[in-house]
């Protein structure tokens, strides 16, 4: 019956987001609680906007260093984890946001099943077009009491490449090896344009998820 309700959720998102509705199925969640639709529709706009000013933050912190000391100085900056920005927009927003991916840099950003099983969904619908339009974002319910959004995250620019692309090419040698003195672990190389890089992951407490509440975040479109 709970799986019934959350397929329904499921189908709702791909009519929700701006593209075709997902052809490929993904691991139906294990819902505790069901969301209504319309907290579901709440949790994928206000994911939709936290993401992307997320990404804005992220961009120009990344610019403003490179622009002060290169690619290696840069290197540090596009942190997430441990970044005070993290913090910030959970606070601000009131829910946990991620990167998390299959080829990751930092362990802490390894997919765990339930991820892979939705990063895996991203890529079934990457196309030649998904460089500049993405696969649409999914609403789930994996934790019960809880609205998780996932959206893709694709390698959009050249410069992505300098620190995810070929060694050698792409990456300078100097570069790699901060690379490599930084992240021992690193996976995250060998990635080309357009292709998925990871997915964002924000968690909302549904009970935060009512019409009332959402007036903090710009709409995106
Ligand atoms: C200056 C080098 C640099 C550039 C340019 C760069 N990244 Fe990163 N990226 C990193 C580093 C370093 C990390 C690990 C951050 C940490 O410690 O949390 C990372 C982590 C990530 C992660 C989190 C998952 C993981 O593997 O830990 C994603 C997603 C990501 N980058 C996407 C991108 C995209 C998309 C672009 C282009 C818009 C980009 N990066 C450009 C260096 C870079």
């Amino acid at each position: 019956m709970r799986f019934a309700m959350a397929w329904t959720t499921l189908g709702l998102l791909g009519l929700l987001g701006c593209s075709k509705p997902a052809s490929t199925p993904i691991d139906p969640p294990t819902a505790a609680t069901v969301p209504t639709p319309e907290q579901t529709e709440i949790a994928l706009r206000r994911g939709r906007a936290i993401a992307a000013e997320t990404f804005g933050l992220l961009r120009t912190n990344l610019q403003t260093a490179i622009q002060s000391g290169g690619i290696s100085n840069a290197l540090p900056f596009c942190s997430l984890a441990a970044s005070p920005l993290t913090a910030s927009m959970a606070e601000k927003h009131g829910v946990t946001l991620r990167r998390v991916t299959h080829k990751a840099r930092q362990p802490s950003g390894k997919a765990s099943e339930p991820e892979l099983a939705l990063l895996n969904h991203f890529e079934s619908l990457m196309t030649a077009a998904s460089i500049t339009n993405p696969p649409p974002p999914v609403v789930t319910n994996l934790v019960p009491g809880t609205l998780t959004f996932f959206a893709p995250i694709v390698i959009g620019a050249e410069l992505c490449l300098k620190c995810h692309g070929e060694p050698g090419t792409d990456i300078a040698q100097a570069d790699l090896d901060v690379i490599r003195k930084l992240y021992p672990q690193d996976e995250a190389t060998g990635f080309k344009l357009g292709q998925l890089r990871g997915a964002w992951r924000i968690d909302f407490p549904m009970a935060a998820l009512t019409p009332g509440a959402d007036t903090g975040s710009p709409r995106h479109p």
